[in-house]
Formats: structure tokens, C-alpha cells, sequence
């Protein structure tokens, strides 16, 4: 297969972690008879500085025309207290989403037999853990209108779902939970919220249609205890986009480091892949962040991108390789050697 890829580093470790990513794309390309073509674009802080745009036209028009967008991370700590920002990296990120019409982003959750002693909760808890969270991504309280008034001392962000934007999201998680293990966990807050009820609504009409599925509903205060308390419950879980921002960090230290975990947002255009960190800029330029997120996200890239299984299974395989043998960076050392970002890259690109 000719693969188009719009590759997009963004800002802080995102160009470090994206090369081992592109390291690795190529090895499978070798092995598997593949040819990949890269088109850089600039989405973010490193956007806003060459054109004053956190989105530029030109990144737009390049991914539009890909067939699959690999993303690093964005966000520069020059404008994360500085409040009154007009323009900020985030809004890149975001841009991109809305445009590309993303409004599934799916973050599996697996763990590692080897690093279940690295997870913060105890190891029968995590050991066999496996969920996926889907998260509404372009719609709710991010995208609402916002704003000021009484001269800037209130403030407003308004939660806002149509039924449209509902039914695309839980279909594409009924329909998940049925290649899994049929169970899917619906997460609201519909004792409280308007918008909740309505999700809470639509999927209860829509269950009769998925009579292989169990469903069960829980709110988000509930969801963010149980995924700590008892992680196995779960097998995929979807919720709304504030929701799923902030049950996804908590759900990604389960494994034992954020650096593991990839995602994939599929939506109306190109799909786009990216780990669930940030741009974490107190190691960028060092060589020293965990570039295993970005490279399962192109593992991720090739099953739901172009739809190559064996592809994406030689990454995880490759990946799992290299944290069975150590072969990892500070976050996952321990005490013991720790291998560099491109020693990593380089490792499992050689493994493939
Ligand atoms: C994420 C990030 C983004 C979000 C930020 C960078 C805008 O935290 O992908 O989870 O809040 O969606
Ligand atoms: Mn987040």
C-alpha cells in the first residue's frame, strides 16, 4: 500500500517522539512491502510562532490530503499562566479536531505483565486490566459558547449536545463493545446535567438495537472511583468530551506510566493518531521522554488508519519486546539502565 502521512510534531517532546514513531512506520514498510510519503505540518506553539496561527490553512490543506495524521503533543509553558493569551497551542489541537470532524477519540487501556509493578494500584487490580475508553471529541463544554461579561468577572462555558453528535458517538461504542467482551459502560453525570439525561435517553433507546450488549450507566464521580477501585469492570466505556478528557489521565496511570498510551480520533476525514501525554517541555531537546505512546499510536495507525493487522501487531509485539527486556527510558527504568528516546526507537524499529 502508498501511504500519505501528514506527520505533525507540534511542540516540547512531540518532535522527538514522532521521529522513533516514523523510525518505526518505516521498518514495517520495509517488511511488509509498504511505501509511506511524510508531509510535515505545524499545528501549535511552533505554529503560532512562524505564523501567528495555531492551525495554519497550509497544515490544514496537508492533512486534508493524507490519508492519516501522526501527532506529537502541543502546549508551550510560555502561555500556561498567562490567561489572557488570544492565541494559544491548544486551540491547535482543537482546530484540528473540529475540522477534520474527529468525534471519536478511543484510548485503550492494556497493561504490561512485566510493568504491573510500576502501576500505583496493586498488582491483582491491574494485572489483566484491558478497556477502552471512547471519548466524545468535538462537541460539549470545549466547543460551546463561551465568554465573559460583567466586564470580565463572570465567565461561561456552555455543555451543549445535539442528538446527532450523541448517536454517531454511542453507535461507534455499541458497535466496539460488540467486538469485545459486549459490555458497555455509559458515563454521565444525568442526576445533575441536562445534557446527560439526553445521552442517558438516547442510549437507552438505542440498547433494544444492540440486544448482544450489556449496558450499565454510572456517573463520572462514581466512573472515577471504580476505574481505580476495580479497573477489570470495565471494558469499554464512552463519555462525553470534558468527561473523557479528565477519566483518561486518571485511566492512563493504571499501566504504570502515561508514556505507554496511544489513541487513535476517527471521525468524517483523514483519521489522526497521537499518544494521550502532553508536550511535556521539561525534557524536550533531552532525549529522555518515552516514545512508546507515539509509536502505538502508529501501531494503532495502521489497524484502524488502513485497516493492516499483522502491520500493527509487529509493533505491539516489537513494543512489548523491548519493555520485557528492559529496554526502556527513565520514566520505566527503576533503578536500572535507561535507555535514551532514539535508543528506544531504534530498538524496536530494529526488532520489526
Ligand atoms: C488531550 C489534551 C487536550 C484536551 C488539550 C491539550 C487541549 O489534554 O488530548 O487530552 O484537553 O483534549
Ligand atoms: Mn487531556
Amino acid at each position: 500500500m502508498d501511504m500519505k502521512i501528514a506527520l505533525v510534531p507540534g511542540d516540547g517532546i512531540g518532535p522527538e517522539v514522532v521521529s522513533q514513531a516514523v523510525k518505526v512506520v518505516d521498518a514495517v514498510c520495509g517488511t511488509f512491502g509498504h511505501t509511506a510519503a511524510y508531509t510535515e505540518a505545524l499545528v501549535g506553539a511552533c505554529a503560532i510562532d512562524a505564523c501567528g496561527d495555531a492551525y495554519p490553512e497550509e497544515s490544514h490543506r496537508i492533512c486534508m490530503e493524507s490519508d492519516a495524521v501522526l501527532f506529537g503533543a502541543v502546549g508551550d509553558p510560555k502561555y500556561d499562566n498567562d490567561p489572557t493569551a488570544k492565541v494559544r497551542p491548544e486551540q491547535g489541537l482543537l482546530a484540528i479536531r473540529k475540522r477534520l470532524g474527529l468525534y471519536a477519540n478511543i484510548r485503550p487501556v492494556e497493561t504490561f505483565k512485566s510493568l504491573a509493578e510500576k502501576s500505583p494500584l496493586k498488582t491483582e487490580l491491574v494485572d489483566g486490566a484491558d478497556f477502552v475508553c471512547i471519548r466524545e471529541l468535538t462537541g460539549g463544554m470545549y466547543f460551546g459558547e463561551k465568554g465573559r461579561r460583567d466586564n470580565g468577572n463572570t465567565a461561561y462555558d456552555t455543555n451543549v449536545y445535539s442528538r446527532l453528535e450523541i448517536e454517531r458517538i454511542l453507535k461507534l461504542a455499541f458497535e466496539f463493545a460488540g467486538r469485545r467482551r459486549g459490555h458497555l459502560t455509559v458515563v454521565d453525570k444525568a442526576n445533575v446535567l441536562e445534557t446527560s439525561r439526553l445521552w442517558r435517553q438516547i442510549a437507552q433507546e438505542m440498547e433494544p438495537s444492540y440486544p448482544d450488549i450489556k449496558v450499565d450507566y454510572m456517573y463520572v464521580d462514581n466512573a472515577s472511583m471504580q476505574l481505580i477501585r476495580y479497573p477489570k469492570f470495565f471494558d469499554v466505556l464512552v463519555t462525553e468530551n470534558t468527561f473523557g478528557d479528565i477519566l483518561t489521565d486518571e485511566a492512563s496511570c493504571i499501566s504504570g506510566s502515561m508514556g505507554l498510551l496511544a489513541s487513535a480520533s476517527i471521525g468524517m476525514h483523514t483519521s489522526l493518531f497521537e499518544p494521550i501525554h502532553g508536550s511535556y517541555p521539561q525534557a524536550a531537546g533531552k532525549n529522555i521522554a518515552n516514545p512508546v505512546a507515539t509509536i502505538l499510536s502508529a501501531a494503532m495507525m495502521f489497524e484502524y488508519g488502513f485497516g493492516l493487522m499483522e502491520e500493527g501487531k509487529a509493533i505491539r509485539t516489537a513494543v512489548n519486546e523491548s519493555i520485557a527486556r528492559g529496554i526502556v527510558t527513565e520514566d520505566l527504568a527503576d533503578g536500572g539502565k535507561a535507555y535514551s528516546t532514539s535508543e528506544v526507537g531504534d530498538w524496536i524499529a530494529g526488532q520489526i
